[in-house]
């Protein structure tokens, strides 16, 4: 049977750090109240006086993805990038990847948006499309500006989130295990929604705090759940669970739930802030470079967000 498994993971994030103390220059807020109710210390946007863009971090992580997987550029066949922050409407910042990387022209290269679950969607989308590619290799690249889309005077949402890329290479292969994945979308429910970067109006995000508390902490330990169930294996057969940071009082509540190992579970919302499509990846990468995630290492991540989206999805490392 055919599957995949991750080949090399890469992340990158802008060098400007805002602390909550800078934040609290901004808005009425307090780091007390951000590190207490989300576990949030500091976030990094991007810095357009020194280059920094949605597109070089698409670039900066995929290249180091690659590297790290040891693959060339014309041995991509699929190039995913989720996000709904990217500097262009078009070309998509898949496209534009293809370009900054040189990838051949018959790369799949579109942009896919399902906001901070994202990056998931990416990779079960990238497992369905790979067996028409022209060849077995996925790029899947989650990044987001969230610091492009934020209200700051609005201090319940412009103190969570921040700006970053991750991205994983994906081979398909004989003999690779299927991702296991679920996926899910709300369209009705309207508590988090952006109207659109480039829009006349300012079109920031907006949510609604506690109704997206609420949805997430059903969503978390389903989707676990069910990619289990899928899988057929038990929680302790997993090696790490990798969740999306937009609370670390989310992850908590899906970890008691669920009766997993809090060792197995750590984020890193803490420097990162909430970087919607970059925040799995970015962990995965921070993982791997920390030795917790290597060859062999099997991944159960999950996301939620915008949209209202939500997926998880079982991966192994070759
Ligand atoms: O990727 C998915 C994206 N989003 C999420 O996952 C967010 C999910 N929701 C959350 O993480 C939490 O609901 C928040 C962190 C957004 C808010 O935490 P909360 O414990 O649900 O607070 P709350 O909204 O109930 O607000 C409590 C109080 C309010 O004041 P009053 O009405 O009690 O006087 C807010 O006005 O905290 C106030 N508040 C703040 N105070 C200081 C809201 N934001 C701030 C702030 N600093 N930044």
């Amino acid at each position: 049977m055919m599957g995949v498994k991750i080949l090399g993971t890469g992340s990158a994030v802008p060098s400007r750090v805002m602390t909550n103390d800078d934040m609290a220059k901004i808005v009425e807020t307090s780091d007390e109240w951000i590190s207490t109710r989300t576990g949030i210390r500091s976030r990094r946007y991007c810095d357009a006086e020194v280059g920094e863009s949605h597109r070089t971090l698409v670039r900066d992580a995929a290249a180091r993805a690659l590297e790290a997987a040891g693959i060339e550029p014309a041995q991509v066949g699929v190039c995913l990038v989720a996000t709904f922050t990217a500097d262009t409407c078009t070309p998509s910042a898949a496209c534009l990847l293809q370009a900054d990387l040189g990838m051949p022209e018959d790369t799949l290269c579109f942009d896919l948006n399902a906001a901070c679950a994202g990056f998931v969607y990416g990779l079960h989308v990238a497992e369905c499309l790979l067996p028409g590619a022209a060849r077995p290799y996925a790029l899947v690249v989650g990044a987001d500006t969230l610091s492009r889309v934020m209200d700051f005077t609005d201090r319940t949402t412009c103190v969570l989130f921040g700006d970053g890329a991750g991205a994983a290479v994906l081979e398909r292969a004989e003999g690779y295990p299927e991702l296991h994945a679920v996926w899910g979308s709300r369209g009705d429910d309207t508590s988090l929604y952006a109207p659109g970067v480039g829009c006349d109006d300012p079109s920031y995000l907006h949510m609604d705090g506690r109704a997206v508390f609420r949805f997430a902490t059903e969503v978390m330990p389903r989707c676990t759940t069910e990619v289990l169930e899928r899988a057929g294996i038990s929680a302790d057969e997993v090696d790490r669970f990798v969740y999306h940071q937009a609370n670390k009082r989310i992850v908590d509540y899906s970890v008691k739930k669920l009766g997993l190992d809090p060792a197995k579970c750590e984020g890193n919302i803490d420097h990162t802030g909430n970087t919607s499509a970059g925040s799995v990846p970015i962990l995965l990468d921070e993982l791997v470079h920390a030795g917790k995630l290597g060859s062999g290492s099997r991944v159960l991540m999950a996301g939620f967000g915008a949209g209202l989206t939500w997926a998880g999805a079982l991966a192994e490392f070759a």
